[in-house]
């Protein structure tokens, strides 16, 4: 396990109007390919933002990019970066778009004969990548700020992780009015996504991080508080800048510097979207509740003070029954009976998976295959 964490150095531009920044952000020596997902910029506005900012830079156009973007458009992508000489990638959309952009521009600079190296090595095989940008459009996964991607090679129905220092955005700009055309469920898969994103950092068996755990709570509280008012009050630009906000906290360095991480129910959860496609926030809430039953022993002192602090109960078990209730009353499910998948079935071919990857999950690297059919099996 690494022993040592980058702090992210993406400048982040946040606040209604902020867009408009990108013409004095956006280098202006080279080609710039915007690059969007199915088209919900289009419909909400923010494309003609982002283009009107950009008026006088060499701009090309990409969209098209997939909720899990796949290695298939991103590699098409890439050959337009080829052909064209991007100089500069702006990503302009969710998680989804703005990997795809970590990705493709890793791939435009990767001398190798299979990009997909790239995933499969966890980054370590990136040496060069262009710069990018973000405009984003949807709080939940952190890409914005952070140094990793997941892209799913749809074909072998793999979804990988890759990470590399390279890959923190240049800039971030945060307008909360673009994320007003969400989808409820979309804002719902975002305060998941992000509270899990904390979890995964805090709720570890390592106890002597007064900060870490103080900044950890925070997010956790402002997501319990303002997650359910973005949903029901969809006109609160308070709530959404918050909630906004907190998901980028979540997962751009600033709690886990120097503390353990788990990512077990990440890696897990990656497996159930390549494998049954469920949203990337609807495998955490299946898999979460049953990683942290699996490693109950170790984890009980921070489950306790994550109960007591943040939700003013007593004890792991009252803690994990809170985070259920919590995920259910923002109607997200924790079961895979929900969405009529085979528990047993899906256990045995995840373990399989990481079986034939020597793959190890927890803070421990050693939550081995046999404990994931456990976990799995059990959901
Ligand atoms: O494609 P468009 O038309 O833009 O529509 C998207 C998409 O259908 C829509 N959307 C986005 N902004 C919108 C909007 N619709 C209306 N108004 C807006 N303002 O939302 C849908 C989902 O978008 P997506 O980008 O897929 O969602 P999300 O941000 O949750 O990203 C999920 C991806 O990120 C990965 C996930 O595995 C998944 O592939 N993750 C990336 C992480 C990272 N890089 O650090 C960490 C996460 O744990 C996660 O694994
Ligand atoms: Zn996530």
């Amino acid at each position: 396990m690494q022993n040592f964490h980058y702090y992210n150095p993406t400048r982040v531009v946040f606040g209604q109007g902020a867009i408009a920044k990108l013409s004095e952000l956006t280098p202006r020596d080279g080609k710039v390919l915007l690059l969007y997902g199915g088209g919900s910029i289009l419909r909400n506005g923010v494309h003609a933002q982002v283009t009107a900012a950009l008026n006088d830079h060499d701009l090309r156009e990409f969209g098209g990019v997939e909720p899990n973007p796949s290695l298939a458009v991103c590699l098409r992508a890439t050959a337009v970066c080829r052909a064209e000489n991007v100089a500069f990638i702006l990503a302009v959309g969710g998680g989804s778009v703005i990997d795809a952009a970590k990705f493709i521009a890793a791939a435009a600079c990767f001398e190798g004969d299979d990009p997909w190296r790239i995933c499969t090595s966890g980054g370590r095989a990136i040496k060069a990548m262009l710069p990018l940008g973000v405009v984003l459009t949807l709080p939940a996964t952190g890409s914005e700020s952070n140094s990793g991607a997941v892209i799913s090679h749809t074909d072998k129905q793999e979804k990988r992780a890759f990470g590399s220092p390279l890959a923190f955005p240049r800039f971030a700009i945060l307008d909360p009015t673009a994320t007003v055309s969400l989808p409820a469920k979309q804002v719902r898969n975002g305060i998941v996504d992000a509270f899990v994103h904390v979890c995964e950092q805090y709720v570890t068996s390592y106890t002597a991080a007064p900060l870490p755990d103080r900044l950890a709570e925070a997010i956790l509280q402002t997501l319990v508080e303002r997650g359910p008012v973005t949903l029901a009050a969809p006109g609160d630009y308070a709530a959404r800048a918050d909630l906004m906000w907190s998901a980028t906290l979540a997962l751009n360095s600033l709690i886990g510097m120097g503390v353990p991480h788990d990512w077990a129910t990440h890696m897990i959860g990656h497996e159930l979207t390549a494998l049954y496609g469920l949203d990337h926030a609807e495998t955490l809430a299946v898999v979460l509740p049953g990683v942290w039953r699996d490693q109950l022993e170790r984890k009980q002192a921070k489950l306790a003070q994550l109960g007591r602090r943040v939700f003013n109960v007593d004890g792991a078990d009252a803690a994990i029954a809170a985070v259920e209730a919590f995920f259910h009353a923002l109607d997200m499910p924790t079961r895979l009976g929900h969405y009529g998948i085979d528990a047993g079935e899906a256990a045995a071919r995840i373990a399989e998976r990481f079986t034939a990857r020597k793959t190890m999950l927890g803070e421990h690297r050693d939550i081995a295959p046999d404990a994931v059919r456990t976990i799995v099996a059990a959901r």
